[in-house]
């Protein structure tokens, strides 16, 4: 089988690890793919929004199965071209993928499902803006305001604040920018992210997964796409899991199939676990950054005969998923200034994808100088991932391997996972 990962992030440098180690996947194309997945595959310039340039490149290389790794090519449809060009593709249709690309349709479909989630109020004239603020957030009873973009916005159109002049000015900015703003109650308890690989209503759930969405240590400074994860979760019941698939996901997948929108990819739902139970916080329609470095480098089974499988509606016929013992954690090296305007352009040394001390190093926001070096081009530089018998002993190898990485002003957090691993995290 040769596949084509579409994508540039370190979760498609992940995808490709483990594609790598499937006895079916002869072939590995990446496009555009990053300085780092270049030793692990072919590597094409592309324009991952458009949907004839995937698919003639994968004409080109003769692709049998198209994965497409980030959310937006999904929610502008590139999926549904792939598969009408009948190449076989792993990731949601247009339609489906809104459970992502429009907050309000989610909540729409979480409310006719009957899935718990957070209260919510969407605000499209700046005129009802102060007395919709003052239902949430403290005006309102709970900890904080949660303001977000209705859209898309890769993580950091999120603002959860107790200030009330922060939560407006993020709110206003977004009005101002034309985009409606989502404004939710607070959730409180442990969060999970639990990645299900969905074929209409089948639900196959992968390793439940936490990340790190703030860029300080203790959860302090503005909101990013992911700072680290680790996974699986030693304070998560097995139980809960279930409860996760049986009350959220089979519900919300059973709802996208009424709704003549079959969900088919990978449905990750972003949750709460409160002391009433699970309460969705967010879904995306695609494998999430950082967490799938973690989950996948726990994954025995073979990830293109899934992903195939998946894709070509044969999701029900597979075999149990296997996982490696143990634990494994992620943390993102980020660019100077991230998650503002990163720095870039700057030397990388130490970042060899190789594994050393049980630490890897895969690549994201990087890319090849002409005269070789390998450089800085985007804000979250770098995913290092240590896996381990457990989670201490994973945190040991991710922050060793850290160690020998020299990227000038970037910055890492130091806390992943460190909470579950002292046994610090209860429900
Ligand atoms: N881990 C957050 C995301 O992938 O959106």
């Amino acid at each position: 089988m040769h596949v084509l990962v579409v994508g540039s992030g370190a979760r498609e440098h992940a995808l490709l690890l483990a594609l790598r180690r499937d006895p079916e996947v002869d072939a590995l194309t990446v496009a555009p793919g990053n300085a780092g997945t270049a030793a692990l595959a072919d590597q094409y310039e592309l324009d991952v929004t458009s949907g004839e340039a995937v698919i003639a490149l994968a004409r080109r290389i003769g692709a049998d199965l198209v994965v497409i790794g980030p959310e937006v090519p999904l929610v502008l449809g590139v999926a549904d071209a792939v598969r009408a060009a009948g190449i076989a593709c792993f990731g949601p249709t247009r339609d489906a993928a809104r459970i992502e690309g429009s907050k309000s349709f989610a909540k729409d479909v979480m409310t006719a499902a009957g899935v718990r989630t957070a209260g919510s109020e969407i605000v499209d004239n700046p005129a009802r803006l102060d007395a919709a603020l003052d239902r949430f957030g403290p005006a309102g009873g709970e900890p904080a305001w949660v303001v977000k973009d209705d859209g898309l916005a890769a993580g950091k159109g999120v603002v959860v604040t107790a200030d009330r002049d922060a939560a407006r000015a993020h709110a206003a900015s977004l009005l101002e920018a034309g985009h409606p703003v989502l404004l939710e109650s607070f959730l409180d308890g442990p969060e999970v992210s639990l990645f299900c690989v969905v074929d209409g209503e089948t639900v196959v759930p992968l390793l439940p997964a936490q990340d790190f969405k703030r860029v300080g240590d203790g959860d302090s400074g503005p909101n990013t796409g992911g700072m680290g994860a680790y996974t699986p979760l030693p304070w998560l019941p097995d139980e809960m899991t279930s409860r996760i698939v049986d009350e959220v996901v089979k519900p919300v997948a059973a709802e996208l199939v009424n709704r003549g929108c079959p969900f088919s990819g990978l449905l990750y739902a972003g949750l709460a676990i409160t002391s009433s139970g699970p309460a969705v916080v967010e879904f995306n329609c695609r494998f999430g950054d950082p967490e799938t470095q973690a989950v996948l480098a726990l994954l025995e089974s073979p990830l293109g005969q899934l992903l195939r499988a998946t894709a070509t509606g044969e999701l029900a016929g597979q075999p149990p998923l296997q996982w490696r013992d143990g634990a494994a954690v992620t943390v993102v090296v980020a660019a100077e200034n991230y998650p503002g305007r990163p720095r870039v352009g700057d030397v990388i040394h130490g970042a060899e994808p190789g594994s050393e001390h049980g630490g890897s190093v895969l690549h994201a926001g990087t890319a090849r100088r002409d005269d070789g070096a390998v450089v800085s081009s985007g804000g979250r530089v770098l995913s290092v991932v240590g896996v381990g018998a457990d989670l201490a002993a994973a945190r040991d190898a991710a922050y060793r391997r850290i160690e020998s990485i020299r990227l000038p002003g970037s910055h890492f957090r130091t806390d992943i996972g460190l909470a579950a691993a002292e046994g610090r995290i209860s429900l």
